[in-house]
C-alpha cells in the first residue's frame, strides 16, 4: 500500500516508520498541507494521510477522486475540516485515531490553568533575568474554585477527575451528561447558568455549528469579572476578536489557548524568521495573562505512537478488504470553518 502524508514534520516520520515496520507499507511524506493545490503529490497513491489544518473540503476531495484515491486517514480525532458529505457522495472512506491519549490533552489543559494562575511562565523569565521580585506574580489556590468544563467526554471528563483532585467545584455542560461524572460532584447546569458561576471555564467539546464561537461579545458578558478562560479543542470555539476586549476590560483575568481559530497559517511551522500578519494573534501575545502553545495538547510519546499505530491498522484492514473501523461519515458532519 503507498500512503502519502500530508503536513507531516520531522515527528511523524519517526513515529510512522517506526510503527510501519510491522505493515511495510510505503510512507511518503510530505510537509505539505493537503489542499486542493497539493493533490497532485498523492497520484499513485492508494491512501492519503492528514492532520487537523488540512484542508479536506469539497474541492479537495473532488481532487482526490479524479486521481482514484479511494481512502483519507486522518491522524487525529477532530475532523471538522473534512466535508463528510462530499466524501460519502463520492464513495470515498474517511477514518481517524478517535482516542490516542485523552490524558495527554487534558493534563496540558490543567498544565495551562496552572501556569496563567501562578505565572510560571513569567516567572520563569524574571529569574532568568535575574529578578526575582514576586510583584504581580499573586495567584490564587485552586482548591474551591468552581471550573466549569464544556463537553464532558474523553479529555473532559479526565480534565474534572484531575481538577477533582484539587478540591475545584466542578460544575459542567454536555449535550450528553455522563452519569459516572455525577458521582464525582460533577453538576450538570445549563450553559447560561454554568457561564455565570464559573471562576475557570475549560472547553473539550468539538467544534460544531453549536459550539462555534461559544465564547463571545454576549457570552463574555454573562461571566464573572476576572474570568480564567481555557481552550485545547478548537479555535473557532472561542472568538478571537472578543477576547481582546474582554482582557482589556479585565472580563477575562486569563487566556490559556492550544488552538487558534486561523492557527492553520501559523501553527506547526517555525516562523520565527519571519513577520506575522495576523493582527489578532499579535495582539493576544501582548498581554501578560495570555498563555498560547501551538496545538500541542495531543503531543506526548503515548499519543504518537497511539496515532501512527491505529492510522496504519485503519488503512490496513482497507488494504485487507476487511471491515473498516474509526470511520467518519456525513451524519457526523460538522460544520468546517475553512472555506472550501
Ligand atoms: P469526545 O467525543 O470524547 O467528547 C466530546 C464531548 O463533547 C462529548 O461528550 C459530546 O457529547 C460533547 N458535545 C458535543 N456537542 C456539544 C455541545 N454543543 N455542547 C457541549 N458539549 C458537546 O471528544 P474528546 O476526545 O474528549 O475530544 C474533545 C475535543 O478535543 C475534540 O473534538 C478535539 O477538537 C479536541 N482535541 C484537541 C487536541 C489538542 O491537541 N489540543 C487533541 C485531541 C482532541
Amino acid at each position: 500500500m503507498k500512503i502519502t502524508m500530508f503536513s507531516s514534520q520531522c515527528y511523524d516520520k519517526k513515529y510512522f516508520l517506526d510503527a510501519n515496520q510491522n505493515f511495510g507499507y510505503q510512507l511518503t511524506f510530505h510537509e505539505a498541507r493537503l489542499e486542493p493545490a497539493t493533490v497532485e503529490l498523492a497520484r499513485g497513491a492508494d491512501a492519503v494521510c492528514a492532520f487537523v489544518n488540512d484542508d479536506i473540503g469539497e474541492v479537495t476531495i473532488e481532487a482526490l477522486k479524479a486521481i482514484d484515491v479511494p481512502i483519507i486517514a486522518l491522524r487525529c480525532a477532530g475532523y471538522n475540516n473534512v466535508d463528510l458529505r462530499v466524501a460519502d457522495k463520492l464513495g470515498i472512506h474517511v477514518v481517524r485515531v478517535p482516542s490516542y491519549s485523552p490524558y495527554a490533552v487534558a493534563e496540558h489543559t490543567v498544565a495551562l490553568m496552572l501556569s496563567l494562575n501562578r505565572k510560571i511562565h513569567r516567572a520563569y523569565s524574571r529569574v532568568r533575568d535575574g529578578n526575582f521580585s514576586l510583584q504581580g506574580l499573586t495567584g490564587f489556590d485552586m482548591h474551591g474554585k468552581i471550573v466549569g468544563v464544556i463537553g464532558t467526554g474523553r479529555i473532559g471528563s479526565i480534565v474534572l477527575n484531575i481538577l477533582k483532585g484539587f478540591g475545584c467545584k466542578l460544575f459542567a455542560f454536555d449535550t450528553q451528561p455522563d452519569e459516572a461524572l455525577k458521582n464525582i460532584g460533577v453538576k450538570y447546569l445549563p450553559m447560561s447558568e454554568l457561564l455565570q458561576q464559573v471562576d475557570i471555564i475549560s472547553f473539550h467539546c468539538p467544534l460544531t455549528p453549536e459550539t462555534f464561537h461559544l465564547i463571545n461579545d454576549d457570552s463574555l458578558e454573562m461571566m464573572k469579572d476576572g474570568v480564567m478562560i481555557i481552550n485545547t479543542s478548537r479555535g473557532a470555539i472561542v472568538d478571537a476578536g472578543s477576547t481582546i476586549e474582554g482582557l482589556k476590560s479585565g472580563k477575562i483575568g486569563y487566556l490559556g489557548l492550544d488552538v487558534y481559530e486561523q492557527e492553520g497559517d501559523l501553527f506547526f511551522h517555525d516562523l520565527s524568521d519571519t513577520i506575522i500578519r495576523d493582527d489578532v494573534f499579535e495582539r493576544l501575545l501582548t498581554f501578560p495573562n495570555v498563555l498560547i502553545t501551538g496545538h500541542q495538547g495531543f503531543f506526548t510519546e503515548e499519543a504518537l505512537v497511539n496515532i501512527a499505530v491505529t492510522t496504519l491498522e485503519n488503512l490496513s484492514r482497507y488494504a485487507l478488504a476487511k471491515p473498516l473501523i474509526n470511520t467518519l461519515h456525513s451524519q457526523q458532519a460538522i460544520r468546517s470553518t475553512r472555506k472550501n
